[in-house]
């Protein structure tokens, strides 16, 4: 069966927010880099390209399923941060909102006995987990280390660990 109307235009808004995120953490890397702080620039570059793999994915769901995504501007993210910890408290949040769009989505898919969208949701729904979990752990190193700056550079050692998916 044809995707609806309504599906198309749900999930390309959500291909837009994953460029949106793209965007966001394509910001803070460049943050990064210009605070010295290498391995929270990869961390970031690295999440960014993840991000795009997402709108991908969602957009090649909504092609197999017949529908043609709708495209948007993407809006301009933040440049400036105070520290590394708002930055990964910044990346939280964002993580946050998305899994309540997942959420919403698949309620929507439910209420429309689109079970075939609620499927492709369902990997969305598992990787927002893992995002969340991911960046919270960073949330809470970055705390503990709080001012020290030797502390700092430790966290973005182990940032600069992360390998590509
Ligand atoms: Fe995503
Ligand atoms: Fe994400």
């Amino acid at each position: 069966m044809k995707i609806s109307e309504s599906t198309v235009e749900m999930l390309s808004k959500q291909v837009n927010a994953e460029f949106y995120a793209s965007y966001l953490y394509f910001s803070m890397s460049i943050w990064a880099d210009r605070e010295n702080l290498p391995g929270l620039a990869k961390w970031m570059e690295l999440q960014a390209k993840e991000e795009l793999e997402h709108a991908e994915r969602l957009h090649k769901y909504i092609t197999e399923r017949g529908g043609s995504t709708i495209l948007a501007p993407i809006d301009l993210p933040p440049g400036e941060f105070a520290s590394a910890l708002e930055v990964m408290e910044a990346a939280y949040e964002h993580e946050l909102m998305v899994t309540d769009n997942f959420t919403r989505m698949t309620a929507t898919a439910l209420e429309e006995q689109d079970f075939a969208t609620v499927s492709a949701l369902r990997w969305f729904i598992d990787e927002q987990v893992e995002e969340e979990a991911q960046t919270s752990h960073w949330v809470d190193r970055l705390r503990l280390a709080g001012e020290r700056k030797g502390a700092l550079l430790m966290i973005d050692n182990q940032l600069a660990q992360r390998q590509e998916a």
